[in-house]
């Protein structure tokens, strides 16, 4: 077996990203990285920047170490299975899709292949994404190759997999609620003065400030706040306006909302 290939299928919004984080990582110096989508010339950007495209899946399967999966969850299944015979013996699945369970992956790879769970986000494309990982019967050895893989395009967090969903949700759907809470301060920032473009990178570099803050400390965010907050200040009474209109009940409101939606409840 050739050493050192990674293969992607599905080459979409998080499978392209994905890429894009592994040649920010420097991972195209150590693999060969294979990715694919049906429509391959959309993949052009990658394929200038050294990957290999197509649309040919089990050319990207052959010999690779590990192959990640980023097709539409339906479509996990029947993909995996077209491509079990054409796996190298020792490689790693990794899935990508939300809601197919390890069980449904096992079953459609005739239960021959340590199957992964990964749930990254988008930010994978910056190596900023946090990706929750879940395995059955993995051996220390493949967790660690995982968890590497995973480590250079961000941070990772094991769990187990009935804690999947909630994890997809802080985590995936947390992009879009962060960058909703950015778009809305930006809106106000232009409606007090200034201009959109310093808005954004306000916002945008205030946020990752606080977010360092947290990650780089094992600070509360409450003690955090606290450090901005002067008694009869400006930055409580900018608070206190948002809770009374709901600014924490709505988050929490939400998360629950896109819970419940995985769960199908
Ligand atoms: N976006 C996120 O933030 C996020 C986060 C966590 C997990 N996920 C999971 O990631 C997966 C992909 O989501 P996405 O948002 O990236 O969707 P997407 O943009 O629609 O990407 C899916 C890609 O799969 C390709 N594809 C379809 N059939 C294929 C086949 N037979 N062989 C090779 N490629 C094929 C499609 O391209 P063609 O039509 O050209 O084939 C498409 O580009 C989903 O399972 C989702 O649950 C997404």
């Amino acid at each position: 077996m050739e050493s050192g290939k990674l293969a992607i299928i599905g080459g979409g919004k998080l499978g392209s990203a994905l890429a894009e984080g592994m040649i920010r990582a420097g991972l195209i110096a150590e693999y060969r990285i294979h990715i694919t989508r049906r429509n391959a010339e959309l993949l052009k950007p990658l394929a200038d920047k050294g990957l290999i495209t197509g649309s040919d899946n089990i050319a990207a399967v052959k010999d690779a170490s590990i192959v990640f999966l980023a097709v539409k969850p339906w479509q996990v299944e029947e993909v995996l299975g077209s491509l079990v015979d054409s796996l190298a013996p020792s490689a790693v699945i990794i899935s990508l899709a939300a809601g197919v369970s390890l069980k449904k992956l096992q079953e459609a790879s005739g239960d021959r292949f340590t199957v992964f769970r990964a749930i990254p986000n988008t930010a994978v494309a910056v190596c900023e994404s946090v990706t929750a990982v879940c395995s059955v019967n993995a051996s220390e050895g493949d967790i660690k190759l995982v968890g590497s893989l995973f480590s250079g395009l961000g941070i990772v967090e094991f769990i187990p997999e009935d804690k999947i969903n909630a994890a997809t949700v802080l985590a995936s759907c947390g992009t879009a609620f962060a960058l909703r809470y950015i778009r809305a301060a930006v809106e106000a920032g232009v409606e007090i003065g200034l201009s959109p473009e310093t808005a954004v990178n306000m916002v945008a570099q205030t946020v990752k400030g606080a977010a360092r803050l947290l990650l780089d400390g094992d600070a509360h965010p409450e003690a955090e706040i606290d450090k901005v907050t002067t008694p009869g200040g400006v930055t409580i009474a900018g608070l206190n306006a948002m809770e009374h209109a709901g600014f924490s009940s709505s988050i929490i409101k939400g998360i629950n909302a896109a819970f419940r939606k995985t769960e199908n409840k």
